[in-house]
């Protein structure tokens, strides 16, 4: 977030904090020292408008915190979230006209955010919007401008998920009409999962992802048995938001539930796991 100093603890995700850059590098640098590979970056804007136009600002939160990372350790690896719920005053994933997402409008627009994410050093970006095509779009437009290295991890199976609500506290990006069910996937849907997947290698993702993790072990499992990539999953908000909870009210043991889920995510099949639990994870393993 922006300011000179200081962080502010998230209410429903206790234990993760929205930083200024100045406690940002504190993290990362604890990061590295704990040996974790990867970070990946999300903004809170000074404003929000129609169109999310401080997503792909130069000088916008993530484009700044890049540079800042990257310029004290160059060693750990950046990766950006590509999409504008954050920045729309509407707190859609996409532009939205009289109602509805418009898909095909909403690709240029995470093109540029994309583009200021790499020209400020990032080291690979997530596309987590849905839009069908933003893949391809976004491979095009690093192509045509030189970063042909910058690889790309889509948030391919992205199901419409309640255990996302705490993220959207976190990142203040809860819709502000209807909800985003026509572009996020149906949770009773597997096959569309292959699909969602085969499109996305086809436009050119390096690393499919699945989210939220636990919920769709199977899902994962499938894509491991069917495609030869990468698979990672998204141990979401919500998922590290339940265990939190009933560690806290004694219900569960914190240190069992988190290695016991992490596990059962790998065991299915992914190859790489994004969740909030990295730094006790990496505490307990050194
Ligand atoms: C979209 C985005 C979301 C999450 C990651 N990227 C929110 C959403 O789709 O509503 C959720 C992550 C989590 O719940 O931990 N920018």
């Amino acid at each position: 977030m922006h300011g000179k100093s200081g962080k502010t603890e998230i209410a429903t995700m206790p234990g993760q904090y929205r930083h200024t850059i100045k406690e940002l590098l504190k993290e990362t640098r604890e990061a590295v020292q704990l040996g974790i590979p990867a970070v990946i970056l999300f903004g809170i804007p000074k404003t929000k408008d129609e169109t999310g136009s401080e997503a792909f600002h130069p000088q916008g939160i993530v484009q700044t915190a890049i540079a800042a990372i990257k310029d004290q350790t160059p060693e750990l690896l950046v990766i950006t979230d590509v999409c504008i719920d954050e920045y729309t005053s509407h707190g859609h994933c996409g532009v939205v006209k009289d109602g509805k997402i418009l898909n095909d409008e909403t690709l240029a627009v995470l093109e540029k955010m994309a583009l200021s994410h790499v020209a400020a050093g990032a080291d690979m970006l997530a596309p987590s919007d849905m839009m069908d095509g933003r893949v391809g779009a976004i491979r095009k437009g690093l192509d045509v401008n030189g970063f042909t290295d910058t690889p790309i991890l889509s948030y391919a199976v992205k199901y419409a998920s309640c255990f996302y609500a705490p993220f959207r506290e976190a990142a203040d990006s809860r819709p502000q009409f209807g909800d985003r069910k026509s572009y996020q996937m149906d949770r009773a849907n597997r096959r569309e999962a292959m699909r969602e997947v085969a499109l996305d290698i086809e436009e050119g993702a390096d690393i499919v992802m699945v989210k939220p993790a636990l919920p769709y072990l199977d899902v994962i499992a499938k894509i491991k048995q069917r495609f030869d990539i990468p698979i990672a999953a998204y141990q979401v908000s919500g998922e590290y938001a339940m265990i939190k909870a009933a560690a806290k009210m004694g219900w569960v043991d914190e240190q069992q539930a988190m290695m016991e889920s992490l596990i059962a995510i790998r065991r299915a099949g992914a190859d790489m796991i994004l969740t909030y639990f990295a730094k006790e994870v990496a505490r307990q393993q050194s």
